[in-house]
């Protein structure tokens, strides 16, 4: 059977910048910015995803590219044994992780639609915005229902395949989300005393770099560029041949960090507009931002076109994770894709309402927690701080250390057209640098510094 591509380029570039920007972009950058220091985070942003990310992402897409499959079908075409699979199959159980929390925020996000409808957070305080929010989140219904509606829309959208699936909702849906950000950025800028979030925002004190805002910030530029688990990988293989993989990468990670700057330009005048405290953490988007809303002239539609927005960034890219699955099971256990599609759904299903119940408080009862952390932050913590950035570096060791140079440069330079120099460059960080970087970072974390 002839594998599926991407029908024009548009459509490959919209879903492959639809599944990097997500909740990432627009739900946790601005959270990460707001305690991390502002400005300066945003500084070590750029230089990971310029150094590390753009390297990883080019990487990753070459090789679904050269390997045509799946994360363990692919490594297993290039090398003919099953030994590099392991990058396959540490992306396959990640994909499990990530989906665990990614559907149970992203079922938030419909709930918040269905709010802003509904006007329920007009002139509400604080405090009652909080209290709704956790009554929400503890229901013994509500949020499982919002994750089976969001797993259906990600599975309508697979059902119908590459081509006329991911590709059709994601030309309609990217430009759509494009929209919304630029539009609601514009908004805040007349927001009463807006200057003090710019301020913020753009206030790059370098004395607030320390190493945890380094790790803050590469632990981010991975998850938001969907890189480490084979998404990408996925995606590269659906790739037509000789479309240009540098240019493709460099769009993917230049849009994909518009989007997140933009985010937190619509966030902090906001939040600065009513003098709330910007290190909110993961509840920025969901308790603090529902609070200036309630305030703000306009604030009906404001909150109305920011939960749409979350909504649909985070459709596009749960769609690239659910189709790592689905493929790889497809692929791997020679399943008929449609049977791969409902069994994966139904397993996401039990993963994410197991996650989704970790959320309630110890002493109401939940026992879903391990060293004092639910399962929701655990699978958050182990994907962005672990499991990407070792996906990563598997991945750009055995293309810069046993893939052969000339084959590479066959693909890059003469069959998809990349220019020498460039290709230099990335062969050059692809080896020592990007590798290295995240060495000194895992060494790091387990405390060897
Ligand atoms: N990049 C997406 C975001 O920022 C999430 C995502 C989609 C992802 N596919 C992925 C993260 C693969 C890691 C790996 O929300």
């Amino acid at each position: 059977m002839k594998r599926s591509t991407f029908g024009s380029k548009f459509g490959m570039l919209a879903a492959a910048v639809g599944s990097a920007v997500g909740l990432g972009n627009i739900w946790k950058f601005p959270y990460l910015a707001g305690e991390n220091g502002g400005g300066a985070f945003i500084i070590v942003y750029l230089l990971c995803v310029l150094f590390l990310g753009v390297p990883a992402l080019l990487s990753e897409l070459s090789l679904g590219y050269i390997g045509r499959s799946n994360g363990i079908g692919a490594l297993r075409n290039i090398t003919g044994n099953n030994r590099w699979g392991i990058i396959g199959i540490l992306g396959f159980l990640g994909s499990f992780i990530i989906l665990g929390f990614y559907f149970v925020v992203a079922g938030w996000s419909l709930e918040f639609v269905y709010q802003s409808v509904m006007g329920e957070f007009v002139g509400q305080s604080g405090e009652v915005i909080t209290q709704n929010f956790d009554t929400f989140r503890f229901d013994t219904w509500r949020p499982y229902l919002w994750i089976v509606a969001f797993i259906v829309l990600t599975a309508g959208v697979l059902y119908a395949g590459v081509e006329k699936g991911i590709e059709k909702w994601s030309k309609v849906l990217m430009p759509m989300l494009f929209a919304i950000v630029v539009y609601l950025c514009v908004y805040s800028i007349f927001l009463p005393n807006s200057s003090a979030g710019y301020k913020f925002y753009f206030d790059f004190d370098f004395s607030k770099i320390t190493a945890d805002v380094i790790i803050a910030a590469l632990g981010q530029a991975f998850f938001s560029l969907s890189l480490g688990m084979g998404a990408m990988m996925i995606y590269g293989s659906y790739i037509e041949k000789g479309t240009n993989l540098a240019k493709t990468s460099i769009q993917i990670a230049s849009l994909d960090t518009l989007v997140a700057i933009l985010a937190g330009l619509v966030v902090f005048p906001a939040v600065f507009s009513y003098g709330i405290d910007p290190a909110a953490g993961p509840q920025l988007v969901f308790i603090t931002l529902p609070t200036v809303f309630a305030q703000m002239t306009g604030g009906y539609f404001f909150s109305l076109f920011f939960f749409l927005l979350v909504a649909v960034a985070a459709l596009t890219s749960t769609i690239s994770i659910l189709e790592v699955q689905i493929a790889t099971v497809a692929e791997e256990f020679k399943m008929n894709r449609k049977l791969s599609l409902v069994l994966m759904s139904v397993v996401m299903l039990v993963v994410c309402s197991m996650c989704s119940y970790s959320l309630i408080p110890i002493e109401e009862g939940n026992e879903l927690t391990l060293f004092g952390k639910s399962m929701f932050d655990i699978c958050d913590i182990l994907t962005s701080y672990i499991i990407l950035p070792l996906g990563g570096l598997l991945i750009m060791l055995f293309l810069g250390w046993f893939y052969k140079k000339e084959d590479l440069h066959y693909i890059l330079v003469v069959e998809t057209k990349c220019s020498e120099g460039l290709f230099k460059i990335y062969y050059f960080f692809l080896r020592f640098i990007a590798p290295l970087l995240l060495l000194v970072v895992f060494l790091q974390q387990l405390g060897v510094f």
